[in-house]
């Protein structure tokens, strides 16, 4: 790994992705892609903008004529493509752009990538690598038991979800057809620092530091399986590393948790931590369970044995500790929240869930 091309890289994954291959991989140089949609911001990459190593373009995945002319310019032997459009109630009420960056953005890297690294033959062995960063939500909802394996059909139910399934089978088909050597990783829920407050954790942690209503979807009773960011991107390197190519791996963090015991933990937390409510009342009390999000997936929950047993990779930080992190990470960074939260978010926000 001495030229790398992350996509995505001021977005919340990307952006700590980025900080730790530079502190991980010191000799080698990394240009970050990235559109800047409402979800990257130029300032989660603040503090390492001026290392020598380091490249930003500003620009879109799907823009064939500029990917091919980095892979050129900057002859890249690994891409790490974490772009994407990944909210999905934003996948509900506005699909379009998701199968545009989604799906037809993955084509044109692979595309790309083919061309670079593929040029005389299709089975030309290569040291180069391709991991697409994908999401569990592809394998659909469990029930109660079970866990998705990298052998679980997929059966995707949003167009988030259909999107990323249709760019992941483009990666499976792009390595089995033409030998592109691709990896790619399949992850539960992130949570940390940079996290964009639409999502769940860091949306409650700022309505609730901020006195106003919680919403729960449903009945609170959806699980989700948490795994802190940087163990992500820990485990992102690992398979980089010593993945076996063609291969996918499932990331998971073995920490199930029902989405009203996250919004509970945090109004606690964050009550010990700043005090009760100007009205005396615990943050609790701003809880509202709110209309479904709908075909809301019930539970997701990853065996990560393959990564654990074949790579040697394990989460670092138990849900206990992450969620402290994260909470003092949001506490020290009031003008980030500011910042990435500005008139055309407001718009959109009151637009999708009126004033709660
Ligand atoms: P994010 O929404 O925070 O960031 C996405 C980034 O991609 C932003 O910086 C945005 O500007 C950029 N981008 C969007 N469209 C682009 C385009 N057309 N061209 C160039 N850049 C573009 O997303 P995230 O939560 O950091 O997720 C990163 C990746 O990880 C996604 O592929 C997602 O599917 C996957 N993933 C996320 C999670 C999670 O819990 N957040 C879990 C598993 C997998
Ligand atoms: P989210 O952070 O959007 O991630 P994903 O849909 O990719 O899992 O949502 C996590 C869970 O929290 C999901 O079950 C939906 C639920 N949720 C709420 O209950 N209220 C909210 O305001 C949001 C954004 C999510």
């Amino acid at each position: 790994m001495k030229n790398i091309l992350v996509t995505g890289g001021c977005g919340f994954i990307g952006s700590n992705f980025v900080r730790l291959a530079l502190k991980s991989l010191p000799d080698c140089r990394l240009v970050n892609l990235d559109k800047l949609t409402y979800a990257g911001n130029l300032k989660n990459l603040a503090d390492i903008e001026d290392d020598a190593r380091y490249r930003f373009v500003k620009g879109d995945i799907c823009d064939a004529q500029l990917v091919e002319k980095l892979f050129s310019e900057e002859q890249f032997d690994t891409v790490v493509h974490f772009a994407a459009e990944s909210h999905v109630d934003r996948s509900i009420s506005g699909p379009a752009e998701f199968i545009q960056t989604n799906i037809v953005g993955t084509f044109t890297l692979l595309e790309a990538a083919r061309k670079a690294w593929l040029p005389s033959s299709p089975l030309t062995p290569s040291s180069s690598r391709f991991l697409h960063v994908s999401t569990d939500e592809v394998y659909g909802s469990l029930g109660e038991t079970g866990l998705f394996t990298e052998n679980t059909a997929y059966d995707p139910r949003s167009p988030y979800s259909a999107s990323k399934a249709s760019s992941d089978h483009l990666v499976s088909s792009y390595f089995h057809t033409y030998g592109l050597p691709t990896l790619m990783t399949n992850c539960s829920n992130n949570y940390g620092p940079y996290h964009f407050p639409e999502k769940l954790i860091p949306l409650i942690i700022n309505n609730a530091l901020q006195g106003k209503e919680l919403p729960v979807y449903g009945d609170g009773k959806n699980v989700r399986d948490w795994l802190y960011v940087v163990d992500h991107c820990e485990a992102i390197l690992t398979v980089l590393q010593k993945g076996q190519l063609g291969q996918t791996y499932n990331i998971g963090g073995n920490n199930e948790k029902q989405n009203i015991e996250i919004v509970e933990t945090v109004c606690d937390i964050l009550d010990r931590k700043v005090g009760l409510l100007d009205s005396e009342e615990p943050r609790r009390s701003l809880i509202r369970f709110v209309t479904d999000r709908p075909g809301h997936d019930r539970r997701y929950a990853i065996d990560a044995s393959k990564v654990r047993l074949e790579l040697g990779w394990e989460p670092s930080v138990t849900f206990d500790e992450g969620i402290l992190k994260t909470i003092d990470w949001y506490l020290e960074n009031p003008d980030w929240v500011a910042g990435v939260l500005d008139g055309s978010y407001q718009e959109y926000y009151a637009k999708m869930y009126g004033d709660r």
